[in-house]
C-alpha cells in the first residue's frame, strides 16, 4: 500500500512532489468527459520519467500482432485507443529560461483533483533564472461542450525585480504509444495552421477505419502575441509578458477537439471545430466553467454515496464513482469502458466482459435504463464479429470478444482470449441482469433473443459429451481467475453455459412468431439444448460440500495465502507465471463470481461453505475480485471482512493495494465501492418476480451511509446510521419493498 495522496471528503490533493512517483500521481489526477480524457501530465515539457497519456474515446488503431511463434487463429492486430495529439501542450520561459520541474528548484507545490467539480490544479513556486514565480494552473474537460478542453495557467513575480514571462502555446502531434508493439507512430498530420492541427491514424492493413481528429486553438489573456510558428507536426504561438515585483497576469488555453467519428470528412469536421471555436469564444471562463460545473453537481445529486464517520471510505466512494462517471455516463452509444478509462495505455481502452459483469448492474442502479439498454446494444451491433470469433475457433455460433471494439477479438493471448469464454455466458446473464431490474422486456424479445441463440449455438457447439460419465463436459478454459490456464471444467463457465441455454430456450418460448421465425431454431436444436441443461457436469466435492473451482483443483497443495511470506505479495510480481499456475492461489473470484451472478439459487449454508474455502486463497490481484467477495462477507455476516473488502476496493488506486497504478487507474473496478455497499453492506436484492429487497447493515467504524436508487421509473433514498435504516422515495410510483424480511410500503 503506498498512499501519496491525502485523505479529504471531495479532493485528491498532495503537497510533495517526488519524481519517482511521478506516473502514480498522473494515473490518480486524470480527467475525463466520457468523449476524451488525459492523464494528470504536466503543461510543460518535464525531462524526466512521465507518461503522457490523452486519449479520445473510440479513436483506435490496429497494431499489427507481435509474437515468438504464430498460431492458427491468432488476432491479426491488438487494437488500442492510440496517444492522442497533444493540445495541452504550454511551456514556460522565465527571463529566457525554460521551466522544467525535473531539472528546477521549487517550492509550494500542490496538486488537486477537485471531483465535485471536475477540475485539476496544480500550483508552485519556481525559483529560476535567479527569480521567483509562482504558477497556477487550472484545467477541465467540459461535460457541458464535449469537444472543448479548457485550461487557465496564471502567474505571480514574486521577486523584487522585473521577470520576463514567455508563453510558447501548441498542439503538438509527435507523441507516440507506449506500448506501440512495432515502436511505430500511429498519426499522419494532414494540415497544420496558425492555429489547427488536422491528423489521421495511419493506413492499416485489416480493413478498419482511419480515424481523423482535428483540434483548434484560442487563447484568452493580457499577454502580447509575439510570436507564431509551425513545423511538420507542430503549431505553436508564443506570448510575452514583463512583471513587476507581485504583477500577476494569466493566459487561458481553450482547445475544439473534433473527431471523424461524428463527421463524414475533413472538410465538415474542420468546419465543425471552427464553429465551436467561435461558439466558445463569447464566454468568459467563469461561464465556461460554470456549465460544466453544474452538470456534475446533477451527477453528485443523483448518485453521491454519502459515508459519515470515514473520510477514508467517502474518498475512496467519491473516487469511484468519479473516475466512472469521467470514463463513460451514457452519452455515447458507440462507447463503452475501457479497464483504464482514459488513464492509461494497458488494456488499449478496448471493452472487456468487465462492462456486463461488473459496470452493468452498477449503471443499472445509477442512470436511466437506456444506458444499460445501449450497452446491450453494442454487443448486438458486433455480433457479425462474434460469429467471425466463433468461426476462427472452428464453432459455430457466435463467439463475443475478450478484448475489442468492433466485436473482432483483437487480443492473442492464448489462454485469455481463446480459452476465458466464460464472456459468452457474462454477456447473455446482463441481458437477464437488464430485464430483471428494469421490468423491461423489449430487448431480451427483440434483439436480446438474437444474442441469446448465437451464443446458445456456440456453447452446443462448444461442449463435448463424455460418454464415460455420460455428461456434458467443456475442456481447455480459463475461468475468471487468470491463475489457472486450459483446464477443465471451470464450475462457473458450465455453471453460465448451462443456464444462458436454460435461459434462451425460456426467451424463445415467449418472443413473437415473428421473431421466432427470424432466430430459426429447430426443434432438434431445442432438443439437444434441453439435454446439454439436463446433463452438464459441475464439479462438486461431496465431503467439503463446495464446488470445485475445475477439475484437479483439490489435488492442488492447498494452503492459506496468509501463509505465505509477505514478501512474496503480490505473486504476479514475485513468483514466475509457472510458479502461479500451479499454486492455489486464486486471482479473483471465479466460484464466487458465480455464486453472486446467482445469489438467490444458493442456501445460506452453500455459500458459506464456498467463501470460506475460496476467500482464504484468493489474492485479489485482479482488481475486480474485492468487492464481489465483500457482498459475499456481507450477505454471510461477515461484516469485518465485507468493510476491509470495501476498503480494498474502492481505495485500490488511491492506496495503490496491487502496486500497478502508475500506468493508470483501474475504472472498471471502481464499480466495486457502489457494488459493495449497495449489494453488500445495504443487502439490495433484486428478485425475479421484479420485487426489491434489502438486508442492510452498519459498518461499527461509520455513522451512516446513504444512497439513491434508480428502480423502475422511480428514485429510492436509503440512509443506514446507528438508529436503522430509512427508505424514502424520492420520485416515482408508490412501491413495497422488503427490508430484512418485511413488507415496506414507499409512498
Ligand atoms: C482481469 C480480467 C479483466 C481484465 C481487464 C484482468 O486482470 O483478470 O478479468 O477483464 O483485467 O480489467
Amino acid at each position: 500500500m503506498k498512499r501519496i495522496f491525502e485523505v479529504q471528503p471531495w479532493d485528491v490533493v498532495t503537497h510533495k512532489f517526488n519524481p519517482e512517483d511521478k506516473r502514480l500521481q498522473e494515473s490518480m489526477t486524470s480527467l475525463g468527459n466520457g468523449y476524451m480524457g488525459m492523464r494528470g501530465f504536466f503543461e510543460e515539457d518535464y525531462s524526466a520519467d512521465t507518461l503522457q497519456g490523452l486519449y479520445l474515446g473510440g479513436v483506435w488503431f490496429p497494431d499489427k500482432t507481435r509474437v515468438g511463434w504464430w498460431k492458427n487463429g491468432y488476432p491479426k492486430y491488438f487494437g488500442k485507443v492510440i496517444n492522442a495529439v497533444n493540445f495541452i501542450k504550454m511551456n514556460f520561459l522565465i527571463d529566457g529560461e525554460k521551466l522544467d520541474l525535473a531539472k528546477d528548484k521549487f517550492s509550494d507545490f500542490e496538486m488537486d483533483l477537485n471531483m465535485k467539480d471536475s477540475v485539476l490544479t496544480r500550483s508552485f513556486i519556481a525559483d529560476k533564472s535567479g527569480k521567483k514565480v509562482k504558477f497556477v494552473f487550472e484545467r477541465f474537460l467540459s461535460v457541458d461542450q464535449k469537444e472543448l478542453s479548457v485550461q487557465k495557467v496564471s502567474f505571480e513575480n514574486l521577486s523584487d525585480s522585473k521577470v520576463d514571462i514567455k508563453v510558447i502555446s501548441s498542439i503538438d502531434a509527435d507523441v507516440k504509444n507506449e506500448d506501440a508493439n512495432y515502436d511505430e507512430r500511429f498519426w499522419d498530420v494532414l494540415d497544420v495552421t496558425d492555429d489547427s492541427l488536422v491528423a489521421k491514424t495511419k493506413p492499416n492493413n485489416y480493413g478498419t477505419p482511419q480515424f481523423t481528429s482535428a483540434m483548434q486553438m484560442s487563447h484568452v489573456t493580457g499577454l502580447k502575441e509575439v510570436d507564431q510558428s509551425k513545423t511538420d507536426t507542430q503549431t505553436s504561438k508564443t506570448f510575452e509578458i514583463e512583471l513587476s515585483q507581485n504583477e500577476q497576469a494569466s493566459i487561458e488555453k481553450r482547445v475544439i477537439v473534433t473527431t471523424s467519428r461524428d463527421y463524414d470528412t475533413v472538410q465538415e469536421l474542420t468546419d465543425a471545430m471552427n464553429k465551436l471555436t467561435k461558439k466558445v469564444s463569447s464566454k468568459t471562463f467563469d461561464e465556461l466553467f460554470t456549465a460544466h460545473r453544474d452538470i456534475w453537481a446533477e451527477r453528485w445529486n443523483k448518485s453521491d454515496v454519502q459515508i459519515k464517520g470515514d473520510v477514508e471510505a467517502q474518498q475512496g466512494m467519491r473516487f469511484n464513482l468519479f473516475g466512472l462517471f469521467s470514463t463513460y455516463y451514457g452519452d455515447d452509444a458507440r462507447l463503452n469502458f475501457g479497464p483504464k478509462g482514459f488513464t492509461g495505455e494497458k488494456y488499449g481502452g478496448a471493452t472487456y466482459w468487465d462492462t456486463e459483469a461488473f459496470c452493468i448492474p452498477v449503471y443499472l442502479g445509477i442512470t436511466d435504463p437506456k444506458v444499460t439498454r445501449n450497452l446491450l446494444m453494442y454487443r448486438y451491433k458486433q455480433l457479425d464479429g462474434a460469429y467471425v470469433n466463433a468461426k476462427e475457433q472452428g464453432l459455430k455460433g457466435a463467439l463475443f470478444p475478450m478484448v475489442t471494439f468492433n466485436g473482432i477479438e483483437c487480443h492473442n493471448e492464448w489462454e485469455i482470449t481463446f480459452e476465458e469464454i466464460h464472456r459468452n455466458g457474462d454477456i447473455a446473464f446482463a441481458i437477464y441482469n437488464y430485464t430483471r431490474y428494469t421490468g423491461d422486456k423489449s430487448y431480451v424479445l427483440n434483439e436480446g433473443s438474437k444474442v441469446l441463440t448465437e451464443i446458445s449455438r456456440f456453447w452446443a457447439d462448444r461442449v463435448h459429451f463424455s460418454q464415460r460419465n455420460n455428461q456434458y463436459m467443456i475442456h481447455g478454459v480459463t475461468g475468471p481467475d487468470e491463475y489457472e490456464n486450459n483446464v477443465d471444467n471451470n464450475w462457473y463457465t458450465n455453471y453460465l453455459a448451462r443456464w444462458t441455454l436454460e435461459y434462451t430456450l425460456k426467451v424463445l418460448s415467449e418472443v413473437s412468431p415473428e421473431q421466432a421465425a427470424k432466430l430459426n431454431v429447430s426443434d432438434e436444436e431445442k432438443k439437444q439444448w434441453q439435454d446439454i441443461v439436463d446433463r452438464m457436469y459441475l464439479p462438486y466435492d461431496k465431503k467439503l460440500g463446495i464446488f470445485v473451482q475445475h477439475d484437479g483443483f483439490l489435488d492442488k497443495d492447498i494452503k492459506p495465502v496468509s501463509e505465505l511470506p509477505s514478501d512474496q505479495l503480490p505473486l504476479n510480481q514475485n513468483w514466475s507465471w509457472d510458479k502461479i499456475l500451479r499454486s492455489p492461489y486464486i486471482k479473483q473470484g471465479d466460484v464466487i463470481q458465480g455464486i453472486w451472478d446467482f445469489m438467490d439459487d444458493f442456501t445460506e449454508e452453500e455459500k458459506k461453505r464456498n467463501f470460506d474455502f475460496y476467500e482464504p486463497l484468493t489474492v485479489h490481484e485482479s482488481s475486480l475480485s474485492a468487492s464481489i467477495y465483500s457482498v459475499l462477507a456481507a450477505d454471510l455476516h461477515y461484516e469485518d471482512k465485507a468493510v476491509a473488502l470495501y476498503e480494498r476496493t474502492a481505495r485500490l488506486d488511491l492506496d495503490n493495494y496491487n502496486n500497478d497504478t502508475d500506468d493508470g487507474l483501474h475504472i472498471t473496478s471502481m464499480t466495486g465501492g457502489w457494488i459493495s455497499i449497495v449489494h453488500g453492506f445495504a443487502g439490495m436484492r433484486v428478485h425475479d418476480d421484479g420485487t426489491l429487497s434489502y438486508k442492510p447493515f452498519l459498518p461499527k467504524k461509520w455513522d451512516s451511509y446513504s444512497f439513491r436508487q434508480v428502480f423502475r421509473g422511480r428514485v429510492i433514498e436509503i440512509t443506514v446510521d446507528g438508529s436503522g435504516s430509512h427508505f424514502k422515495l424520492i420520485s416515482g410510483d408508490p412501491v413495497s419493498i422488503k427490508v430484512d424480511d418485511k413488507l415496506v410500503e414507499l409512498n
